[in-house]
């Protein structure tokens, strides 16, 4: 893994083609594990992870604990709404506190971009970005890569289609990058009022007509609207946004027989998919949430674990 410090992981910049390879690989070894009667490894006892997630979630962080669980990590449940911080602690302050315990790994989410990178300056412990605001989402997008390597295989030259809120989205920047990395042709489709104001670095080509864009697509990536992260009205009308730049029916209808269709979560059913089409199997959004566990367990255990000798023959040692 190329690194930006010595153990943490930020962003999708952090990595390069054979780091991700690298990475993927061993969540094969995990995903294995996922499917033991015990699933459960000691590769990292007596390490200790805690959460501190700023803003809402239910896949990111429910799947991170089950790995670390599955890991045999302890780990600290830090929860904001009933912690020091309703009382004004700062968070280098709640950092410093928590590392003072003794701690080997912090997961980080966060609405201001680049504040896992500050906690990096606050404590000894490998620090994991969980999303930060509009900036980055890594473990998301890794996952969403393995996803889409188990079933094409190499992504070199595959088309991926990422369609909805791009302005706002962590998700749109980690996986534009990451998918070009590995060789993937990215097209982002949305209003001009859901794109950001400049693309200038982005290794993606733009389309404003999403029925042209799936005609030869691998993968429709869809996003929600970040209502949580718009200033004022983007679109005139959620259903004129469905109509113009939703997965309808009829489009799904359209896509090629082996294309994925893929999602983040949460879904707003109706808005940017129609709630039959996320239903359908070509939809491999159950898929994502599962890999998202043994995804976050390689993770871990790259940045926490002691080093690859409980891997032999790319089975993990139970
Ligand atoms: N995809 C994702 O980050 O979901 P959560 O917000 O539920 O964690």
């Amino acid at each position: 893994m190329r690194q930006r410090g010595p153990h943490h992981l930020l962003s999708m910049a952090d990595l390069d083609r054979d780091g991700i390879e690298q990475l993927l690989n061993l969540t094969e070894s995990f995903a294995e594990v996922g499917e033991r009667p015990i699933p459960k490894v000691p590769a990292l006892r007596g390490k200790t992870v805690a959460w501190l997630f700023y803003e809402d979630s239910t896949r990111t962080r429910l799947s991170f604990e089950t790995a670390a669980k599955r890991l045999s990590a302890d780990t600290m449940n830090f929860s904001v709404s009933s912690s020091s911080v309703n009382k004004g602690e700062s968070l280098r302050d709640t950092i410093e506190t928590i590392s003072a315990m003794g701690i080997d790994g912090i997961v980080v989410r966060h609405s201001a971009a680049g504040v896992p990178q500050q906690v990096t300056q606050w404590t000894e412990a490998s620090v994991i970005n969980a999303g930060d605001g509009w900036h980055q989402h890594p473990t998301q997008c890794l996952l969403d890569l393995f996803t889409a390597r188990t079933h094409f295989g190499d992504l070199e030259g595959r088309r991926i289609t990422i369609v909805g809120d791009i302005r706002h989205s962590r998700v749109a920047r980690s996986n534009a990058l990451g998918f070009a990395t590995m060789g993937a042709k990215v097209t982002l489709v949305a209003p001009p009022s859901l794109l950001p104001s400049s693309l200038e670095g982005w290794p993606v080509a733009v389309c404003h007509n999403l029925d042209e864009a799936l005609e030869d697509t691998d993968i429709c990536y869809l996003l929600r609207m970040q209502l949580e992260r718009q200033k004022q009205a983007v679109v005139p009308s959620l259903r004129e946004f469905h109509n113009e730049y939703g997965l309808t029916v009829a489009r799904a209808d359209r896509l090629r027989s082996d294309a994925l269709i893929m999602h983040p979560g949460p879904m707003n059913r109706g808005v940017e998919i129609a709630g039959e089409v996320a239903e359908r199997p070509q939809a491999v959004i159950g898929e994502q949430v599962a890999n998202g566990v043994s995804v976050r367990m390689a993770v871990l255990f790259l940045l926490l674990g002691s080093g690859l000798d409980v891997v032999d023959n790319n089975r993990i040692a139970a």
